[in-house]
């Protein structure tokens, strides 16, 4: 049994305690921003709001606070969205722990001094002195995980052993984990298909859709390759395992489809999704200073295509 601590009581880092206290974990989730997921958490039903079900008792709550990581824990998760990174960057930045980190958050952060886009595991050790970071991938909608529906996820560490150690911790039969070595490869895919599933989602109907499909494969194929990941990643579960899921559900896909109907993006938001938190919008405005600058259009058409309908909410 090892001790696991989840930061974010979303709906992700919420779904992702259930595997762990299956493998008999014990298992501490807290919250440090949103209030309606810690009064759900601290509730004795355990009923949370996103998930729309009530998590298993054995789940413990704890109230944010530095202290926490006096404890001591073999495992700590970070399931914040990305606008939580830099938040958790800074309270991990002098701790100085040895305890394994695993990242779920998806998204790349754009670093305006050094005008440089990083991934989340680059970030944490670059300007947090973090150490020890692993990253979990793929295809996982937090609703299905929760109910144990089957998925496979990739852990990555360039020491692999760490990652296998993880999954050993985690897995279950509905919820299988794979290994690499390729962090960089498989944190741009998880990030850039949430761009991906917009612009399938633009597709109205199957043909065009798959037509899409087929062009953002190639084109996160040659952004693996500009960041120095291994190209081969695109055919794993970071990369079309996950870009499937995310293009046939999700929010980033509806809002695509609002974009493919005609609307602009703050149109669709407003009349369709206002509550809603459309990642792929979020990730666009991080890095369009970058990609827009940085490289050529030619090599990756639909991705300037969709960052240039986002920030200049113009039509498709
Ligand atoms: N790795 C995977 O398998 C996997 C699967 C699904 C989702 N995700 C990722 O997990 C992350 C969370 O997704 P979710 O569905 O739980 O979202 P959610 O909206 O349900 O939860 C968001 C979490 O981030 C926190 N947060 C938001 N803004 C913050 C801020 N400014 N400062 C501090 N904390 C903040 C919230 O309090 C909450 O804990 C996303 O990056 C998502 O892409 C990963």
């Amino acid at each position: 049994m090892k001790k696991i601590l989840i930061i974010g009581g979303g709906a992700m880092g919420s779904a992702f305690s259930i595997p762990c206290l299956e493998n008999d974990n014990r298992v501490v989730v807290t919250e440090p921003y949103n209030k309606f997921f810690i009064k759900n958490l601290a509730s004795k039903k355990k009923f949370h709001s996103s998930l729309k079900m009530n998590l298993p008792k054995k789940l413990k709550f704890k109230n944010y606070s530095k202290n926490i990581f006096k404890e001591k824990f073999d495992l700590i998760v970070i399931a914040l969205s990305l606008a939580g990174i830099d938040f958790i960057g800074k309270e991990l930045k002098d701790l100085k722990t040895k305890v394994p980190l695993l990242v779920l958050t998806k998204g790349l952060k754009y670093d305006k001094k050094r005008k440089k886009l990083l991934t989340i595991s680059a970030l944490l050790k670059n300007n947090y002195n973090v150490a020890n970071v692993s990253v979990l991938k793929g295809p996982c909608l937090a609703k299905e995980l929760a109910r144990k529906n089957k998925t496979s996820v990739v852990i990555a560490n360039k020491n692999i052993k760490v990652a296998k150690w993880i999954g050993k911790q985690i897995s279950t039969k509905y919820y299988r984990t794979e290994f690499s070595k390729d962090v960089i490869g498989v944190e741009i895919c998880s990030a850039i298909k949430n761009i991906y599933a917009m612009v399938i989602g633009s597709g109205q109907n199957f043909n065009t859709a798959s037509d899409l499909f087929q062009k953002s494969v190639n084109e996160m194929k040659f952004l693996i390759k500009y960041f120095k990941g291994d190209e081969l990643t695109i055919l794993g579960l970071a990369g079309i395992g996950d870009l499937y899921v995310s293009a046939v559900g999700g929010r980033n896909s509806k809002m695509g489809d609002f974009l493919g109907k005609g609307f602009t993006f703050t149109a669709a938001k407003r009349k369709f999704m206002p509550k809603d938190t459309v990642e792929g919008e979020q990730l666009a405005r991080e890095i369009a200073p970058y990609i827009l600058k940085k490289i050529n259009k030619k090599n990756i058409p639909l991705m300037v295509h969709l960052l240039k309908t986002i920030i200049y909410n113009k039509k498709i």
